[in-house]
């Protein structure tokens, strides 16, 4: 569940432990650990709380040694206190462990009757005594066979060696591990951002998978003891230094860098290996949930709603959506049952954030999709997903909006495919087509001129409105909510078969009105509503995707054409105009594109 480092090298490794355990502090912990060999012995600190508190600790001030583990603990078995923290250690082995050994008790009592002592009321003490115990008989690589085996349930492992100290062994079962690369080191990494600031080469374990650090090379083994070849994957250097570059505003290279965007969330996520979706350390058991609430503000709040209908398509979960400041005030049926997702850019948002704690003190199931994984709700959600979109500077959200909306779809297919609601051959298909959707947003950035005409008679209206059905319903919201803050234009988002029940009252002649209509199934429906507001007057500028069939409609004022992908995808392609068209419209206007007048990146009041 939570973090894991370790490090092999030639120089003290306990400041570097540290630094990268403030990395993994994203993910929320309780209590935070370090073990080093030096002087022919393990050496452990521990400490209850922040990682602060462990580096303030004399011990860890004055602590020496080139090979060492660190962790940050998210108790599931005993007190979240420094006893209970890993490392855990017997006189030759030391251990730190992400996840839950479901036979622990079994094995405790089987161990305790050879002779050894507990001193933790953690599950994980069980692996530090079993490899104690299988050295007596085994060299290092069947001691971790033979222990590995004897284990059920989940695991990602950190284990060093009085009497071997020259290594490092890592091992997983269901939670995430990565090795990575250094000059004359090597490491171990619960995760890529524990290891991004020492080095971008890394090695992801497969299931089952252990392996031998040494300082200079790095040995793999599958279960039963067999040597395996792995890559080194080489990460995005990204993030170091963030600026505009050629650009002439932070928003138009956000645009621009959205194909990367879902180019790094489909890397982080998606298992080519297996042709899987990598949540591995997902925290609960299908069974334990049959509804899921989203929770956001503005931008992140339309993420949700379009959430909704991918949650409603690829699952039989109830799906509720919600306004943070709503959510927190009113009197919510908190259900067991429920997965709670709180998505935020920021991961600073103050409703945001009461509502997550809100979930959190009525001991909810709590998950946030955020972009700084550093931030509060990060920390304090049970679960993270991060966006992996990179710095978003401007406060209108692009990059960030389209990475909330990758991230939610594969956690809708990968609950889908879990809860079997939907067949592998569908997930397949549909991982497939997610695998072109970056180069169809590239595509699709290329339709620029005509937006920047368009966006003239935007800015001469009184007034406009933004229509979709279905999918591009929630786009549509999110469409006017960029139009208004940044050209500071009254628009208005719309489902479009509401139009009849009010809102065909403020068309009037010459009103501009884009209409969604892609040709999913809700394209009839769409162009129908579209002739009633050209009948009143409205310059329709219509958003479509390419097709070979014609549009069969008169007097639409402007087409601008997407590229085409399966209905689900269709919205990620339908944002890009919406966003060029706030974008240029405020351009004109010659106004604060990266500050909008009123509005702030991050909403730390409420
Ligand atoms: C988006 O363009 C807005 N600036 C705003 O609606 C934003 O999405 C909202 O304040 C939520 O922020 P968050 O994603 O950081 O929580
Ligand atoms: N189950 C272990 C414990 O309670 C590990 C928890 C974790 O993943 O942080 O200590």
């Amino acid at each position: 569940m939570c973090g894991i480092i370790g490090i092999n090298s030639n120089k003290p490794v306990s400041g570097t432990i540290i630094n990268s355990l403030k990395k993994l502090e994203y993910r929320g912990y309780d209590s935070a650990g370090i073990a080093t060999l030096s002087s022919g012995q393990i050496n452990e600190v521990k400490s209850e709380g922040r990682v602060d508190n462990l580096e303030k600790n004399s011990l860890v001030q004055n602590m020496n040694g080139t090979i060492g583990i660190g962790h940050v603990r998210w108790a599931t078995h005993g007190l979240p206190n420094s006893i209970n923290a890993h490392p855990h250690s017997s006189q030759n082995v030391s251990v730190v462990h992400n996840g839950i050994i479901e036979n622990s008790t079994l094995l405790k009592k089987f161990l305790v009757g050879k002779g050894h002592k507990f001193k933790s009321q953690t599950d994980t003490e069980v692996i530090v005594h079993l490899i104690t115990e299988n050295l007596k008989t085994e060299d290092i690589v069947n001691s971790i066979k033979k222990t590995l085996k004897a284990l059920h349930g989940s695991f990602a492992l950190g284990i060093i060696f009085k009497d071997h100290p020259d290594l490092i062994i890592g091992a997983r079962r269901g939670s995430p591990l990565a090795v990575g690369y250094g000059p004359n080191e090597n490491y171990l990494g619960s995760d890529s951002y524990a290891l991004k600031s020492m080095t971008n080469k890394i090695t992801y374990l497969n299931d089952g998978e252990f392996c031998v650090i040494k300082k200079d090379h790095v040995e793999f083994f599958d279960e039963e003891g067999v040597k395996v070849n792995k890559k080194v994957l080489e990460l995005s250097s990204e993030e170091k230094k963030y600026d505009k570059g050629d650009y002439k505003h932070f928003m138009a290279k956000e645009i621009e860098e959205q194909p990367t965007t879902l180019k790094n969330g489909i890397k982080e996520y998606l298992d080519n290996s297996n042709n899987d979706i990598n949540i591995y350390n997902f925290p609960w058991k299908v069974n334990e949930i049959s509804s899921i609430t989203l929770i956001g503000c503005g931008t992140a709040y339309h993420s949700c709603l379009m959430a909704k209908y991918w949650f409603e398509e690829l699952t039989s979960l109830d799906v509720n959506i919600d306004i943070a400041s709503e959510f927190r005030y009113r009197k919510n049926r908190f259900k067991s049952d429920t997965l709670y997702v709180f998505v935020s850019q920021s991961g600073e948002t103050a409703d945001t954030y009461a509502a997550l704690d809100l979930c959190n003190r009525n001991n909810m199931k709590t998950c946030s999709v955020v972009n700084v994984i550093e931030s509060s709700i990060a920390r304090d959600s049970k679960f993270v997903l991060p966006i992996h979109c990179g710095t978003e500077i401007g406060v209108a959200s692009t990059k960030a909006f389209v990475g909330q909306m990758l991230i939610l779809y594969i956690l809708a297919l990968k609950l889908g495919l879990m809860r079997k609601d939907i067949e592998k051959e569908i997930f397949l298909e549909k991982l497939k087509d997610l695998k072109k959707l970056p180069e169809l947003v590239k595509e699709t950035l290329l339709t620029d001129n005509k937006i920047q005409t368009i966006s003239s008679t935007f800015n001469e209206a009184k007034g406009s409105m933004f229509l979709g059905r279905g999918f591009s319903y929630p786009i549509a919201l999110e469409g006017a909510l960029k139009l208004k803050e940044l050209s500071y234009i009254h628009a208005e988002g719309y489902p479009a078969g509401e139009m009849k029940h009010g809102p065909l009252a403020l068309i009037e002649e010459g009103m501009p009105v884009v209409v969604l209509a892609p040709r999913d199934n809700y394209y009839k429906k769409t162009i129908s509503n579209m002739q009633e507001v050209i009948a009143r007057g409205a310059k329709v500028l219509l958003i479509t995707n390419k097709s070979k069939d014609e549009i069969v409609s008169e007097n639409i004022w402007e087409t601008i054409e997407v590229e085409t992908a399966n209905d689900d995808l269709l919205p990620f392609l339908l944002t890009i105009p919406l966003q060029k068209l706030a974008y240029y419209s405020a351009l004109k206007k010659g106004y604060d594109i990266d500050k909008p007048r009123n509005l702030a990146k991050s909403v730390t009041v409420e």
